[in-house]
């Protein structure tokens, strides 16, 4: 019996609170969209034409990454769409390239030399006829070949007169030797042969900390940073607005400027906020008021500290997370100075964790040498978190004069009530004794 609800209740909601998924309407992108076009429209020598997106969960860099894809494909443009979230990047990409030799029949580089006459064969391109051994030995070699692969589909979509584009998405995560090989074929490519393959990357902000910190990797420094910036309450308006009217709902406009407000410059709390308030009024069949528009920002804001702001507080280190217990108790706001006073370490170092994690999204540069708690892990999570999160003693790294006493690792465990006695960075679980 049971199995007759099964199917009862589709939603009928037009927003999508998940992530990776287009938005019913993309709102608030519009001059990245069109410095990015202008860079891709240019060819390789515009230095958008090479672009990194770069911002926190949620922040919709997927959903532009989707939309420029949507752009140039329509533009007859060579699309291979990579993920870096998993090692095994390399060979996905020279997946991708089997994938688009197979699609687009007028790119075929030639009879592919191990497929036999089954396959149609596309057109011949002649100055390609030397390359094509090559090409064979790189299917067997696979990654290796990566190189070449890109190279020869390059000169094929330059020989019919159009591009190719390469985006790789969740950049951040990407495997360092993966990362360096990657960026070294890019450049030889890209900058050298000045050939039509445009790059497009995407992920977290922290790695302005990580992989543009790394010295062999020239090729993602010269590209075009792009932060995503924040929503503007007008943006959120609109996002929130159209699609409720295009799936035939209502809402009040008290209701539609409570709810854009309390997006607070997040696409993905902005789709949780509109998907919740259609459900909690009964839309389209109900009108969304200010009380279920209100029930609906209580509700995103759980799911946003959920999805959001606890696998943001998860990334950090415990380090980092005492920076920003430090900054919480010290108000929200505080200087590099008064948050080494509280986590015991020198300025210096204060300062420099201090903006590792503004670069991140956690912290944002205020006036006067101030430092902000952003809402990516809000102060009321952080205060949350941060109970049992006592702060940490400082490490070796730390103690401004360089002596090399061996710090404790002092982390507070709220079952034994005590704090770990093992050397800071030790492996396995903490202990008291
Ligand atoms: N500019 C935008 N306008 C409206 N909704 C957006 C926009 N950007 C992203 N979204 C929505 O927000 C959610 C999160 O976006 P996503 O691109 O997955 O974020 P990220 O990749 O930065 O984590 C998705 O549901 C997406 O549809
Ligand atoms: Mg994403």
């Amino acid at each position: 019996m049971g199995g007759s609800d099964f199917w009862a209740n589709p939603s009928t909601s037009p927003f999508v609170p998940h992530f990776g998924v287009s938005p019913p309407l993309l709102v608030g992108r519009r001059s990245e969209l069109s410095a990015l076009g202008s860079g891709l429209a240019t060819g390789p020598r515009d230095a958008r034409y090479c672009s990194i997106l770069m911002g926190v969960r949620g922040s919709g860099k997927t959903a532009l990454l989707n939309e420029v894809q949507r752009e140039v494909a329509s533009a007859g443009w060579v699309v291979l769409a990579v993920d870096a979230s998993t090692p095994g990047l390399l060979d996905r990409i020279v997946a991708s390239v089997d994938r688009a030799e197979e699609s687009y029949e007028a790119l075929d580089v030639g009879d592919r030399l191990d497929t036999t006459a089954s396959k149609s064969v596309g057109i011949h391109l002649g100055v390609l006829a030397g390359k094509l051994t090559t090409t064979r030995r790189a299917r067997e070699v696979h990654a290796q070949a990566l190189r070449e692969r890109l190279t020869t589909m390059a000169v094929a979509a330059q020989n019919h007169g159009t591009s190719m584009l390469l985006t790789v998405d969740e950049l951040h995560a990407v495997d360092r030797t993966e990362g360096r090989r990657l960026a070294s074929d890019l450049q030889h490519i890209i900058k050298r042969e000045e050939l039509p393959l445009a790059f497009l990357g995407a992920g977290l902000s922290e790695m302005k900390n990580t992989l543009l910190m790394d010295p062999k990797v020239t090729f993602f420094h010269r590209c075009e940073p792009f932060d995503l910036p924040p929503l503007a309450t007008e943006d959120a308006i609109n996002g929130l607005r159209d699609p409720i009217a295009t799936a035939g709902g209502r809402i009040t406009p008290g209701a539609l400027q409570l709810a854009a407000e309390a997006v607070d410059g997040s696409p993905y709390k902005m789709q949780v906020i509109g998907d919740q308030a259609w459900r909690q009024a009964g839309a389209p069949k109900e009108q969304i008021n200010e009380i279920t528009a209100a029930d609906a920002c209580i509700i995103a804001d759980a799911v946003y500290a959920e999805r959001v702001s606890l696998p943001a507080w998860r990334d950090l280190s415990d380090a980092e997370r005492s920076v920003l217990v430090a900054v919480a108790h010290l108000g929200g706001q505080a200087k590099p100075r008064d948050v080494a006073g509280q986590i015991g370490s020198s300025s210096n170092a204060a300062a420099d964790r201090m903006s590792h994690i503004a670069n991140a999204g956690y912290l944002a540069r205020a006036s006067a040498g101030n430092y902000q708690i952003t809402g990516l892990v809000p102060l009321s999570v952080v205060l949350q978190e941060g109970q049992y999160h006592e702060l940490a003693a400082p490490t070796s790294s730390d103690v401004a004069d360089g002596s090399t006493v061996p710090a404790r690792c002092n982390r507070w465990m709220p079952r034994a009530r005590a704090r770990c006695a093992l050397a800071a960075g030790h492996a396995g679980r903490c202990r008291s004794r």
